[in-house]
């Protein structure tokens, strides 16, 4: 009974993850049960979601299209995907649209297009953003960076200065609902005040929040009712392509759609075009109905075990990890490092040791003990380079590097993300492997074992191949 209301059982949803107890290759042979500590890239998939999209294949069939029954069932599950999912973050359907995308960061895009802006537009956004939050402001208006304290989190006062300072000429405030380098949580509500007392609309960037925190939207008109919402199922446990961006229906109902052609129009003659209603002529083409159905699978579930629940267990994760990551001796933790203080942030946890770059400490997790984490600039270059607090004469070497294929040297950190499934033994796993690392690194036996490639900017174990299509084959 998978989707049965309960409190929280933490084993469970371990044992509900596919693939938790598959085992990698090591260095020098052998394999061992993987941890997955790189949640904020992509979550794996849970049991119950799997079993729910094979259900539903029998079902499967196109929507909005047939009049067979299969596609019937299709379509029913399609538009109720959309309702399950609004009133998830308690959208309110009358007033709002749930449009399915590929991800959030078509999500921001999609915004970007719809808003009709030109170059003297001012998106108020801040420097933690996730380039999928700051990219489609530049190509499209003119982007103005609220600042950050020095451990990175949001200043409001320089977000209400600037909000005062550029005023009229200010169409959005678009906010990451918490950062996928630091796991900083915006205070949301304070932010949908300040702009709305402004009177400019809000969008978060939900992708590293929704999975992590309940997230209420409020409705239309309370002060801070957040406006404009995105967020990505491969982040929650369905991988399935879908990506979610709920918005006011009259936003979408100015002008014709960014993208054009089946399913997005009421009637087509040689001389007219009358576009569909919502979401439809928001949705071009045939849309991803077993994504739909896994994220919603993904949502009922999660809701099943509760999201304030969810958010406890990954809070007391997050204070154990900290507690026992500044016992190793070298290391630099970014942003908040204090284990006591959890209330405003996610489970991501950046950091550096002394003396192995971030890709040697990446690689060597992976294959020094099956430990899988992510390190580089994370598709957030100026907030790292802020936290690296890295001089323009550097960053400057870095880009001419980049520009001649040299992927040495390049600044960066590693990441830990945290998700509901994750226990205390693999934080136990990392810390134990990041103390043998530093002491593999001081003996000279880190630099014998992997060599770097500038190609790819990444290490590799120089003794073992293991090529991954022995594991896994398509054909
Ligand atoms: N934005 C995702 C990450 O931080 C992909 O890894």
């Amino acid at each position: 009974m998978p989707f049965s209301r309960e409190v929280f059982n933490q084993a469970r949803f371990r044992r509900d993850i596919v693939g938790i107890d598959k085992k990698v290759p090591l260095y020098g042979g052998g394999y061992k049960t993987c941890v997955n500590l790189d949640n904020a890239a992509s979550t794996p998939v849970l049991g119950p979601v799997l079993e729910k999209v094979n259900e539903f294949m029998d079902w499967y069939s196109s929507v909005h299209r047939g009049a067979g029954f299969k596609s019937q069932v299709s379509t029913r599950v399609y538009d109720e995907a959309h309702e399950i999912v609004g009133e998830f973050v308690k959208a309110d359907l009358r007033k709002n649209s749930i449009i399915f995308v590929k991800n959030s960061t078509e999500a921001v895009n999609k915004v970007s297009y719809r808003m009709g802006l030109t170059k003297d537009d001012v998106i108020l956004t801040t420097m933690m953003e996730h380039h999928s939050n700051d990219l489609p402001w530049r190509s499209r208006a003119k982007p103005v960076y609220a600042a950050l304290d020095e451990k990175g989190a949001l200043n409001y006062d320089d977000l209400e200065a600037k909000l005062r300072q550029y005023g009229d000429s200010i169409k959005l405030v678009s906010v990451s609902g918490a950062s996928n380098v630091t796991g900083y949580k915006n205070d949301l509500g304070r932010i949908a005040a300040l702009a709305h007392r402004a009177g400019v609309p809000v969008l978060v960037d939900g992708a590293q929040l929704i999975p992590h925190s309940p997230l209420d939207i409020k409705p239309d008109g309370h002060p801070e009712h957040i406006d404009y919402l995105v967020f990505s199922a491969h982040k929650m446990y369905a991988p399935f392509g879908t990506g979610v961006l709920i918005g006011p229906k009259h936003a979408f109902l100015r002008g014709g759609p960014e993208y054009t052609g089946g399913g997005t129009i009421s009637i087509v003659t040689r001389e007219l075009v009358e576009w569909a209603g919502l979401p439809d002529r928001e949705e071009a083409g045939t849309p991803n109905v077993v994504g739909a159905v896994a994220l919603a699978a993904a949502v009922k579930y999660l809701e099943g075990h509760g999201m304030g629940n969810i958010e406890n267990h990954e809070r007391a994760l997050t204070s154990y990890a900290l507690k026992k990551l500044a016992q190793i001796k070298g290391i630099t933790i970014y942003g908040e490092k204090n284990p006591d203080n959890t209330e405003n942030r996610v489970g991501v946890i950046t950091f550096n040791l002394e003396g192995v770059t971030h890709e040697l400490t990446a690689a060597a997790l992976a294959w020094e003990d099956g430990i899988a984490v992510r390190n580089g600039c994370f598709c957030a270059h100026p907030y790292v380079l802020h936290l690296l607090r890295l001089k323009p004469q550097h960053v400057a070497r870095i880009i001419h590097k980049k520009r001649t294929g040299d992927l040495s040297g390049i600044p960066g950190m590693v990441r830990v993300s945290l998700a509901a499934y994750n226990n205390k033994n693999d934080i136990d796993r990392l810390v134990e492997c990041l103390g043998r690392i530093t002491d593999m690194a001081r003996s000279g036996e880190l630099a014998e074992r992997y060599a770097f490639s500038r190609k790819t900017g990444a290490y590799y174990p120089r003794n073992i191949k293991v090529d991954p299509g022995e594991v896994f084959r398509l054909g």
